[in-house]
């Protein structure tokens, strides 16, 4: 009897030839980025774990040295550093202070571990008393072109300080080109811009906003940040931040917006990024302690899908626990 029907199964049957056809190769250690907070603080001994984000934490600089040297014996190979001010200003002073927490950060991450690939977010929100990403007028409009200015000075003051990679995520138009120049224009040639290209308004960062302490006092993010609603402009953003000289792309949220990440794959040639943002980590984690889901079957499942749609890099607060269960290679 000659089948009219596919058998997929025979593909299936053993490990073996699911290893052999597999489409989308493991995760390897140097796909992963790993987040951190750090604060500005007299105690040394400072280390508080985000209410909202179980397993993530707040550290100062020594506890920072600490839990980054645990994860650098686990093949830890790339950090985001986010920085928490003692102070916070009209004018995000902390964000490109030379002394300023990120700047230290960096300092001590690179002075320990000279290898060690670090890339800083390069935001003022932070470092806003209002918590928005640039400069406000007095009736709480967020000023794009005089914002520029602060953010290429932060982005010079990462990279001084031995930043290898700056990351902007403010939103801003214009901030690669104002960033690239103000780098090139300091001789830090060198130190390629990853944006934050295809960065959306999204509710998923509510539990970040508790660890960076950077939630606006007023209004929301959605005159800079993408409608959600939005693919096509994705493309738009994608190019526009090439063309001023970004070296790669991030999109995020990444999970809700793997039909994002695929698009932007087939319209650049740059190395993708795919940001898994904090309110992803969380419902994970949540619905792991609760015993609802196999925690770490849908961590390494939601990864998965994130580098089948075509990221290469993920920024995820996984990373030290994928590298401490060995399930990266
Ligand atoms: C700073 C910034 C944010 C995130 C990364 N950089 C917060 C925001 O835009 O409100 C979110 C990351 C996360 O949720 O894990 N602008």
């Amino acid at each position: 009897m000659s089948q009219s029907f596919h058998r997929g199964r025979r593909l299936r049957w053993t490990p073996e030839i699911r290893s052999m056809v597999r489409e989308t190769p493991p995760l390897l250690a140097e796909d992963l980025i790993m987040p951190y907070f750090v604060v500005e603080t007299e105690d040394q001994s400072f280390r508080k774990e985000i209410g909202a984000m179980p397993g993530q934490y707040q550290l100062s600089l020594a506890e920072l040295e600490k839990q980054v040297e645990k994860a650098v014996d686990d093949g830890l190979q790339s950090v985001i550093l986010f920085g928490i001010p003692a102070e916070k200003d009209e004018k995000a002073s902390g964000a490109y202070a030379e002394d300023g927490i990120v700047q230290e950060a960096v300092r001590r991450l690179k002075h320990r571990w000279p290898s060690l690939y670090v890339i800083t977010d390069v935001c003022l929100c932070e470092y806003m008393s209002h918590g928005h990403c640039g400069i406000l007028t007095p009736g709480g409009a967020v000023l794009n072109d005089p914002t520029l200015e602060l953010l290429a000075k932060t982005a010079v003051s990462h990279a001084a300080a031995g930043a290898d990679m700056v990351a902007p995520s403010d939103m801003m138009d214009g901030r690669v080109a104002a960033i690239r120049h103000a780098l090139d224009e300091s001789g830090l040639v060198m130190v390629p811009v990853m944006s934050y290209a295809v960065k959306y308004a999204s509710a998923f960062y509510g539990p970040f906003r508790e660890a960076a302490e950077s939630a606006p006092a007023c209004g929301d993010r959605k005159s800079y940040q993408m409608d959600p609603a939005n693919a096509r402009e994705a493309i738009i953003e994608a190019l526009a931040d090439l063309d001023e000289g970004a070296d790669c792309l991030i999109v995020k949220p990444a999970g809700p917006y793997m039909d994002i990440i695929r698009q932007v794959r087939d319209a650049v040639n740059v190395p993708l990024c795919a940001y898994q943002v904090s309110g992803e980590y969380s419902m994970i984690r949540a619905a792991g302690l609760n015993g609802w889901i196999n925690e770490e079957a849908v961590m390494m499942e939601s990864l998965l899908g994130m580098k089948r749609a075509g990221a290469k890099m993920l920024i995820t607060y996984f990373t030290e626990t994928l590298l401490k269960q060995r399930l990266v290679r």
